[in-house]
């Protein structure tokens, strides 16, 4: 699948690949995940939740269906999870991943892992999962998203960036934005576990998705403005390997360029 345009940000390291639908985002980034998994068998992959990489996570298991890849030795990450949540709850971010992906792959349960939201001491529950990530030294692919003001995992805007996985006060934006998944914001949960801007910047490749107008302009802080923690996606700028892959909405701020 070709990107409608291809070109590498400004002085900087990062690729913006611009595609036509949603569709053909997940088709691109299906691919390139197979590719490495293919290579590298027990791949550390790093996983988001939100609408955004539902297609791609539903192209992985027509692919796994049709045996062009298998997730038996492949070793899953999630960015956060709720707090407090009941991990069993389909309401959870590990009922999400159960939904959209893992309940229709080869993936060993004891492959998956994702901070516990029933966690009675959350920040001791960060400092566990931080450790897993630190003994891991990185996943290989990260998936992400992006908030639309900009966060990534759950990292909201701020005064810093904070390295290491923590447990983290949801903004009423993102807690509305969320909101779609509950009966209401009011059973948004206000906390959750969350992969620092660290953990995040020692994937050796990670591929933000983003689509719709919504997104255009955190797109815009994210790739064109100085890297700030008021747009915690901006770290990226300095990662070696990010590629943002976006629709035409999505990339809708950012201005044309030839592809270089
Ligand atoms: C949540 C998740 C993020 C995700 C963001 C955007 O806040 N914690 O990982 O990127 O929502 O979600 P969507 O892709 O549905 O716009």
């Amino acid at each position: 699948m070709r990107a409608l345009e291809e070109y590498t940000v400004e002085n900087k390291t990062t690729r913006v690949l611009i595609f036509d639908t949603a569709e053909e985002i997940a088709e691109f980034a299906a691919d390139a995940v197979t590719y490495a998994i293919r290579r590298k068998p027990h791949l550390a992959l790093g996983l988001a939740t939100g609408s955004s990489p539902v297609p791609l996570y539903r192209k992985l298991i027509e692919k796994h269906r049709a045996g062009e890849v298998s997730f038996a030795r492949v070793k899953t990450y999630n960015l956060d999870e709720y707090w407090l949540m009941d991990p069993a709850s389909p309401l959870s971010f590990r009922g999400f991943m159960r939904e959209n992906l893992f309940d229709h792959i080869d993936l060993p349960e004891a492959s998956v892992h994702i901070p516990a939201g029933d966690a009675p001491d959350g920040e001791a529950e960060a400092v566990r999962y931080e450790a897993e990530l630190a003994e891991l030294g990185g996943v290989d692919i990260q998936i992400l998203g992006i908030g639309s003001d900009g966060h990534i995992g759950f990292n909201e805007p701020g005064e810093r960036f904070v390295y290491g996985t923590h447990v983290t006060a949801l903004t009423e934006q993102t807690r509305r934005d969320n909101a779609r998944f509950f009966n209401s914001v009011d059973e948004v949960p206000t906390h959750a576990i969350t992969m620092g801007a660290g953990d995040i910047m020692r994937a050796k490749k990670c591929l933000l998705i983003a689509t719709g107008k919504n997104k255009a302009e955190a797109i815009r802080k994210a790739l064109l403005e100085d890297p700030t923690p008021a747009c915690q996606a901006s770290i990226l700028q300095f990662h070696p390997n990010a590629v943002f892959l976006l629709d035409r909405e999505a990339a809708g701020e950012l201005e044309m360029k030839t592809e270089n």
